[in-house]
């Protein structure tokens, strides 16, 4: 795109109040002091923007109404052509009020900046039109502006710069997952890891003290076993004989008790016997008192001697009972197995140590097991946790890288200007994105007034082949610089001369 201005009419702006310029490929506007040779690049902003040349708002001090004359209507008009177009762009204020020509038809504020905006973007203009322009942005907007027109380099071109081991993970990694996540998932890995390694170290440590706690058996387990099995069998056959004692100790003591309780039933019927064998025959009626007749005592007699005879052969026949049970009982022989009470017990302590001890045993080797494991999860958490430190380190080397590559890209369209695009985080060393312009070592605040012009110039060139518009470019001041490069466009220059009223030439470039 090439902007060109043609023509700029100034009326009633500032202290001019009727004012042509017709531009050529250099304009030379010269005069002394306060003959309003910055007021015509600043028209032209304003017509543009309505702002000063450095895109401020302007405010009531700095209206370039005109506060030494009476004047009817201020208006600016400026002719440019964008590439081989032709238009006429015209700003005024008319009692207080600003108004707006497109090729001379009255507009509307908002058709006006619509169409100035859709024909060039206003931060590349004016940082092409005024060299001070671009370094008064802010750092990053430099920065953005700057790097729009510098493609980043491709991962491809930043990994085949990088070490082998670090591309080649991420040549990897980069097939699934961006940079950005990359960095996220690994972060938060390195984090959970850290934690994991600690409470795997200490399950570790926990498990080897419940271990030492142990009492430390050596056993062998096949040979306690055996030994187990053997006393089993030994306990077995002494059981078999108090098992068996136990059977007949029961009977025995099953007789005694029998017997015994016999016996208190012939006692008791013992006692019944003397009131029965001296009972007395009654020869008299209980209720009349008259003697009983021979017959009726002979029934009396008969009756108790039958009631005798019924007693005997009961207490016979207990009697008799008892000895049989005395008789069997005396065949029968009490056992005494304390003895091999004692032979049991004694062999189950000793079975009840070989257990113990393939208990301990087994419970070491349990432990020894999970140590094993604990170990190994220990191991497994180190090694992701450093395989993600290796990853974070690899994404660093590898924005740094980058942005090295991109830097010297930057640089590469400067001769006399370096461009920082990083600073170095203190802490962490880390890259992060900055702007700063230099000359000479110097930052371009430094410079004095011919260099910062000079610096500007070479800027704004650099922009202006980079977007690849070419536009109109004034150096105020010009008097204060003994020489500058020719900027690409059209220049005005406004230079002092004493005793001069102002005067406006123009050079055509011989080419
Ligand atoms: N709104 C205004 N109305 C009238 N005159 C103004 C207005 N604003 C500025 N001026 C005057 O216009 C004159 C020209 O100013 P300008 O800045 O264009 O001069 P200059 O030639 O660039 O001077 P210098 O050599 O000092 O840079 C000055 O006298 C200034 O005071
Ligand atoms: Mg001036």
């Amino acid at each position: 795109m090439i902007i060109r201005f043609q023509k700029l009419v100034l009326k009633n702006f500032k202290s001019h109040r009727d004012l042509v310029v017709e531009f050529g490929d250099l304009t030379k506007i010269s005069g002394d002091n306060a003959k309003g040779k910055s007021s015509i690049p600043e028209a032209i902003s304003w017509t543009l923007y309505g702002t000063d040349v450095l895109g401020s708002k302007l405010q009531k001090e700095t209206e370039p109404t005109p506060v030494n004359y009476d004047f009817d209507e201020l208006k600016v008009e400026l002719l440019l052509t964008v590439d081989e177009k032709q238009i006429l762009l015209a700003r005024g204020i008319h009692k207080g009020k600003a108004k707006f020509w497109i090729n001379d038809v009255p507009s509307k504020a908002t058709e006006f900046d619509q169409l100035v905006s859709s024909m060039f973007d206003k931060d590349i203009f004016l940082s092409l039109y005024n060299p001070s322009y671009f370094p008064s942005l802010h750092w990053e907007t430099q920065r953005k502006l700057i790097l729009q027109y510098v493609t980043v380099p491709a991962n491809k071109e930043v990994l085949a710069q990088m070490p082998a081991t670090q591309a080649d993970k991420l040549t990897d990694l980069l097939k699934k997952n961006s940079l950005t996540d990359l960095e996220k998932i690994h972060r938060e890995n390195k984090t959970n890891q850290d934690k994991a390694y600690i409470a795997a170290q200490s399950r570790t440590k926990t498990l080897q003290e419940q271990l030492q706690r142990l009492p430390d058996v050596q056993v062998d387990v096949i040979a306690a076993k055996a030994e187990i099995e053997k006393l089993y069998k030994q306990i077995r056959e002494v059981e078999i004989i108090t098992d068996s004692a136990g059977e007949t100790n029961r009977k025995y003591n099953g007789l005694q008790v029998k017997i015994q309780s016999l016996q208190e039933q012939i006692t008791a019927s013992a006692q019944k016997w003397p009131s029965l064998r001296d009972e007395v025959i009654e020869d008299t009626c209980r209720t009349c008192k008259r003697p009983l007749d021979e017959e009726s005592v002979d029934a009396v007699k008969a009756d108790k001697e039958q009631r005798k005879g019924q007693y005997q052969a009961n207490h016979k026949a207990l009697v008799d009972q008892r000895k049989a049970l005395e008789l069997e009982l005396a065949k029968m022989e009490y056992i005494d197995v304390s003895e091999q009470v004692e032979k049991i017990r004694e062999l189950g302590q000793l079975k009840q140590k070989f257990e113990d001890a393939i208990r301990s045993h087994s419970q070491s080797q349990q432990l020894e097991q999970q140590i094993i494991q604990a170990k190994t999860d220990e191991e497994a958490t180190l090694a992701s946790r450093n395989e993600s430190v290796f990853i974070l380190d690899a994404i660093k080397a590898f924005l740094a890288k980058e942005a090295e590559m991109q830097a010297t890209k930057v640089q590469e369209l400067f001769t006399t200007l370096s461009i920082r695009l990083f600073k170095q985080n203190k802490g962490d060393g880390e890259l992060k994105p900055d702007f700063e312009i230099e000359m000479d070592g110097k930052a371009y605040r430094k410079l004095s007034l011919s260099e910062s012009i000079r610096a500007g110039l070479e800027l704004r060139d650099v922009l202006s082949q980079q977007s690849g518009i070419v536009a109109p470019c004034f150096v105020d001041n010009a008097e204060s610089i003994t020489r500058f490069t020719q900027p690409n466009g059209q220049l005005m220059t406004c230079r002092v001369v004493a005793g001069q009223e102002l005067k406006i030439e123009t050079e055509e470039e011989t080419r």
